[in-house]
């Protein structure tokens, strides 16, 4: 019997359901096994146990590119430059390395400098060339360095950064830090207050990550801030619907990145933009 009619056989038989099983099954097992496989050495190599650091697979970072390309309107080979160089950058990685080697959190840190959806927001402050950026959850400054390293590539402009915890910031070291303001209070006092509000916004960092309610507010907060041609920029997309409401509202346009991590079980976060709109009128 050819395999055709053998196939069109089973499948019209009250077992079809059973046959398929060993092989639904031998699926299953080998996508569980290679997350225990992950997960096992996660164990044994990692400390971490809250804001996990990861590199992104390969691909991941091809989609990385065209995502930043197409959200700041640059070619998609002057983006890929842009995270190769972060990428290289030995000086920052060196600062970093030593930051969380001298870490208050040492036993929850790992020692080796993985940026994730960093190099993303690296390749944004390259791209946009803003003088004035504004991140909301500075945690332990990660993301203020790597955008820090961004403004003194580009020779120009300047983060303020506000958390709620009194511990955050503590990678936010020399020479980065000149560029750098950093603000221990709650996000929403930061916005109404004179370091949030002392020049338009050209690219807003939404991070703290809180409550999908507490997002909006600081979206709200935030968007007569803004420069006409701002770029706003949230972690939170992959898991609730705040940025993209508030991009159609203010008719821009929005896309999401979703992460993918190299060898972690993890399965990431993501990257939300909305910039000015597209459509013509
Ligand atoms: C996901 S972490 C930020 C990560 C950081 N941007 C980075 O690149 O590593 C979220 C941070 O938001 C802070 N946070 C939570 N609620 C806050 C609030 N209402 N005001 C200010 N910071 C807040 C937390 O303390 C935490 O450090």
């Amino acid at each position: 019997m050819k395999h055709n009619a053998l196939t069109r056989r089973i499948a019209a038989s009250p077992l079809a359901p059973l046959a398929g099983f060993p092989l639904r099954l031998a699926n299953v097992v080998q996508h569980n096994a290679r997350i225990a496989r992950l997960s096992a050495s996660w164990l044994v190599r990692s400390r971490e146990h809250v804001h996990y650091t990861y590199d992104l697979e390969p691909l991941n970072m091809e989609h990385l590119a065209w995502f930043v390309a197409t959200a700041t309107g640059t070619r998609v080979a002057t983006v890929r430059g842009y995270l190769k160089e972060l990428q290289e950058d030995a000086e920052l990685r060196r600062v970093m390395a030593e930051g969380l080697a001298r870490s208050s959190r040492s036993a929850s840190t790992d020692k080796v400098v993985r940026y994730g959806r960093r190099i993303g927001w690296y390749a944004f402050v390259r791209a946009l060339r803003p003088e004035f950026v504004v991140e909301t959850g500075t945690n332990r400054g990660l993301g203020s360095a790597v955008i820090a390293a961004a403004l003194l590539r580009n020779g120009r402009g300047r983060l303020a950064t506000a958390d709620i915890d009194d511990r955050s910031g503590e990678l936010i070291l020399p020479p980065y830090d000149k560029v750098v303001e950093h603000v221990v209070g709650d996000s929403l006092e930061f916005l109404a207050g004179p370091v949030a509000r002392q020049q338009p916004i050209d690219l807003f960092f939404v991070d703290t990550g809180h409550t999908p309610e507490h997002e909006r507010a600081e979206l709200l907060a935030g968007a007569p801030l803004l420069a006409p041609h701002a770029v706003v920029v949230a972690t939170k997309t992959y898991c609730w619907p705040e940025l993209s409401r508030w991009a159609e509202e203010q008719q821009r346009e929005f896309l999401h990145f979703s992460e993918k991590p190299l060898d972690h079980w993890y399965r990431g976060v993501g990257i939300g933009a909305s910039f000015p709109s597209l459509v013509r009128a």
